[in-house]
This record gives structure tokens, C-alpha cells and sequence, in this order.
């Protein structure tokens, strides 16, 4: 059926779930927009809704389509007209045409393909169909307006897609093949996002830490190296990554997390089960010994690094004996924080068809089992930060009068009451800590 004409959209709004790198997505459609000359507004109100969404669980699906309906229902009851909705992210990939079918909606558009967003929604407000979930071979990002206003802690996309296929993930599928962005654009994207305001860049990849190109002069290198570029950036105080695969930690990374001053003391690496058999049939490619030996190499480096990961409880054929391996992997590790997820059988991934699903009463069991230590650990790590003085990158405005949240170095979110602004990166004490968050006390850096 051809969907009827709509009138082209003057606001909009875009709604991201899932990682990083979709609320990085997210920020870029909405620059495009704006370049378009459609304004930003809420969702109750726009004209225009994306929503860029995430695949990676059953349950972050299903939710996509209780979206839709429910914004048509509060659409229809503020102004009574639908308004034109877009499926950005990897549903949009995954699903294509089925949630045109399923749900009618106007415009599906894939996680390489967003930069064809103002064409497809002239296209839908012709009345055409309008889908693109090509991965073409060039890449979106030399098609998008540049970086005007941005958060003092800014995320910036230098590596998409995955090669390695977990038999339980359908990231492979949703944003194709490993692509590392070249270099020069890299450090032009930093220099903007310094220059509109950033003090922190998150340099973001589905496995980051695979980021390789080469540098000005001809040299290829790693994401250490392109860590050592940003460094040079004046105004640029902090330097994050994520997510990293443990197969590509290099030395140069780990070697660069004792060296780069500006490179936070955090790393996420996701380690997902403790069992070896577990992470064979996972296809994860690194033994718990091999990660356990990993951690210390960049703990020797690194020795106040903050660790992260995460976790998938309930894998196919996961016993007792193998969630028991996690659980001591967890108590070897001590994370400052950490994920887990029960695990979520994806139509087409290896695992969704293997024998010895785990009931879903186990897998609940085993979740609450190990936040428990996750927490426990998370609330230690907090504790023993009580007591440091460190520099905090002020992120945000907190509910009481006077009250400011930002990131310490090891990534806990720090509150304050302070005369500074957002932006401003204040020398604090931590004086208390929680499960989630600590409290700082301003102190004044004695003059050199
Ligand atoms: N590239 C990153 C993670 C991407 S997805 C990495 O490899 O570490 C983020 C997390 O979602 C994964 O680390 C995994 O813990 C979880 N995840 C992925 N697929 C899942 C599934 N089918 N069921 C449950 N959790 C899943
Ligand atoms: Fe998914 Fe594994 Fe790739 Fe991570 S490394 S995105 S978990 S396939
Ligand atoms: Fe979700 Fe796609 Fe990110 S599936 S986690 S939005 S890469």
C-alpha cells in the first residue's frame, strides 16, 4: 500500500535508546535537521519523530513498537493529527521493511544511512515510500553539518561496526563490518567539538580499541596513536574511550593509559561469562585466564584504574558450575562498575538456535546473584575514594539549589554544592560515598 501524503515537517524530535554511539547518532540527526531549517522541539509536539533505536535485547525491540503507538495516541489527543514518524538505529536495520508492514511508519532509515534523512523525509511527505538501509562504502560522516553546540563532555564516533560475531550479538549484522574513520577527519571532529565548547571527548566504536589508520605523516597506527593526537589539542582537558574488545587491547593502549595525563584512568572491557567453555561457545576468543592476565598488565600501568564490563547471565547451556566461575571471575576483578543482562536470543545469531536455553526463573536467579556482588564491589570502589582530591568536569545542574554533578576521573558521578558553572573543572575532595554516587567538597588549588 502506498502511504498517503503528509505535510513536510517543520519541528522534530529525536528519541535515542541503546549505546553511545546511537546518542552520538542522535545528536548528528539533529544537527542535520537543524541545517535543514526544521526546529527542535519535544516529542509531544513535533511535527517529525526519530527514533533511533537499539536491537541488542528482545525487550529494547518490543519497545520500539509500544513507542510508536503510544506517541500516535498522545499525538492524536494534544492536535489530533499523526505525526511523521522515522525508525532510525538498528531495529530500523534489523526489521527494514517489516516495521513499515507492522507498525506503518514513514520513514526507516539504517545507522549508516542517516545522512539520506532529509531526502527520505521529503520522500515521505511526497507520499513516497521512503527506506534506506544501505551501508554504503563511503562513509555518512563526510555528509553531515559540522559540530556548533555541544556538551563539556562530548562523544565522537572514530570506529563503527564488528567483525568478531559473539554467536549471542546482532551487532555485526546491525552496523556491518569493523570501518575505522581516517585520522585528519578524527582530529578536525576533536578540534570542533573543542572549539564549541568541549573539555572531555569519548571517543566512541562498537570495538574502539580496533581503531586503526594512519596518522599526518603516512604511519599507521593505533588508537593509541590517535589518543597521543588528541592529547595535543589545547582546551582539550579529558580523553575517554569505549566499548574495547580484550583481543585488541595493545601494549601502545595500555602503554598510553601510564603516559597520556589527559587519559582518564577508566576502562570498560567487557568480559561477558568466567567460564571458559562459556566464552568458547560465545566465540569470544580470549580465555578468563588471558583477560585475568590482560587486567594486570594494564593495572601495572594504570595502577588507580577504574575497571568496567559487562555481562550476560543465562547463555545457552550456562550450569551452575559455569555461572560459579563468573561470580569468582567478578570477586578476582573487583569492578568499580559494571552491566549485566540476561541473555536474549536475537533471530539470526548462532546462539538463538542452541540447545540448552536457560529457563528464564534461572537466569532471574542468577542476575540478582551477581548484581549483588556487582554492586557490593561498586559500593567498595566508592568507599575507598573517600578521601582524594581530584578534578571534577561539572556535566550538569543537580535538583537542590546550588547543586552540580560531573565525573570524577573513574567515571562516578560526583555531586557538589559550588558558585561554579557547568563546564568548569573544579578541584574537589570526596568526602562521602553511595552505591551509585559520591559527594565532593570544593578545595581551592593552592597557587603555584
Ligand atoms: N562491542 C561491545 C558491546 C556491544 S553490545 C563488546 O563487545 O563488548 C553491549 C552489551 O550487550 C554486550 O557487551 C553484551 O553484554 C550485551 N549483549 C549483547 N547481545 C546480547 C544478547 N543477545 N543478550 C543479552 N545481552 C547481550
Ligand atoms: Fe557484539 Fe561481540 Fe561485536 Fe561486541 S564484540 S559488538 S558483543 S559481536
Ligand atoms: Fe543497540 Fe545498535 Fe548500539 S543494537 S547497543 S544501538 S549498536
Amino acid at each position: 500500500m502506498k502511504p498517503a501524503s503528509k505535510t513536510a515537517p517543520r519541528t522534530f524530535a529525536v528519541k535515542s535508546f541503546g549505546c553511545q554511539m546511537n546518542v552520538y547518532d542522535g545528536d548528528r540527526m539533529s544537527e542535520l535537521m537543524s541545517a535543514q531549517g526544521l526546529t527542535a522541539t519535544d516529542p509531544d509536539q513535533a511535527d517529525l519523530i526519530v527514533l533511533n533505536t537499539c536491537h541488542i535485547r528482545e525487550r529494547a525491540t518490543e519497545k520500539v513498537y509500544s513507542d510508536i503507538g503510544r506517541i500516535r495516541k498522545h499525538a492524536m489527543a494534544r492536535h489530533g493529527k499523526n505525526p511523521m514518524i522515522a525508525i532510525a538505529g538498528c531495529v530500523a536495520q534489523a526489521e527494514g521493511e517489516e516495521i513499515v508492514r507492522r507498525a506503518k511508519v514513514d520513514v526507516v532509515v539504517g545507522p549508516q544511512a542517516y545522512h539520506n534523512l532529509p531526502e527520505l523525509i521529503a520522500k515521505a511527505a511526497r507520499g513516497e515510500s521512503a527506506l534506506d538501509t544501505g551501508m554504503p562504502v563511503e562513509m555518512k560522516f563526510g555528509h553531515l553539518p559540522a559540530r556548533r553546540r555541544v556538551p563539556p563532555s562530548a562523544f565522537l564516533t572514530v570506529q563503527e561496526g564488528c567483525d568478531k560475531f559473539c554467536t549471542y550479538c546482532v551487532v555485526p549484522y546491525t552496523r556491518g563490518a569493523e570501518v575505522s574513520r581516517p585520522w585528519a577527519h578524527i582530529v578536525d571532529e576533536a578540534k570542533a567539538l573543542v572549539d564549541a565548547g568541549a573539555k572531555e571527548i569519548t571517543l566512541l566504536g562498537q570495538n574502539v580499541n580496533a581503531w586503526e589508520g594512519e596518522d599526518g605523516s603516512g604511519a599507521s597506527g593505533g588508537l593509541d596513536g590517535l589518543i597521543r593526537a588528541l592529547d595535543r589539542i589545547e582546551g582539550l582537558k579529558r580523553i575517554r574511550y569505549t566499548t574495547s574488545h580484550p583481543n585488541d587491547m595493545r601494549e601502545g593502549l595500555i602503554r598510553a593509559h601510564a603516559e597520556v595525563e589527559k587519559l582518564m584512568p577508566f576502562l570498560h572491557l567487557p568480559v561477558q561469562a568466567g567460564s571458559d567453555r562459556i566464552l568458547k561457545a560465545m566465540n569470544r576468543s580470549h580465555t578468563r585466564d588471558s583477560y585475568l592476565r590482560l587486567l594486570d598488565r594494564v593495572r601495572a600501568a594504570r595502577p588507580d584504574i577504574a575497571l568496567s564490563g559487562d555481562f550476560i547471565v543465562g547463555f545457552p547451556g550456562e550450569t551452575e558450575a559455569d555461572f560459579a566461575e563468573t561470580l569468582s571471575l567478578v570477586d578476582s576483578v573487583a569492578y568499580a562498575q559494571a552491566f549485566s543482562f540476561k541473555y536474549s536470543p536475537r533471530p539470526g545469531t548462532p546462539a538463538a538456535d542452541m540447545a540448552g536455553q536457560i529457563p528464564a526463573e534461572v537466569m532471574d536467579e542468577r542476575l540478582q546473584r551477581l548484581q549483588a556482588a556487582l554492586n557490593r564491589d561498586q559500593e567498595a570502589f566508592n568507599a575507598a575514594t573517600v578521601g582524594r582530591t581530584c578534578a571534577l568536569l561539572l556535566e550538569r545542574k543537580g535538583k537542590l539549589p546550588g547543586q552540580l554533578i560531573g565525573k570524577s576521573p573513574w567515571l562516578q558521578s560526583v555531586h557538589l554544592v559550588s558558585d561554579a558553572v557547568v563546564g568548569d573543572l573544579v578541584e574537589v575532595e570526596i568526602v562521602s560515598a553511595g552505591a551509585n554516587s559520591v559527594a565532593g567538597v570544593e578545595r581551592v588549588p593552592v597557587a603555584a
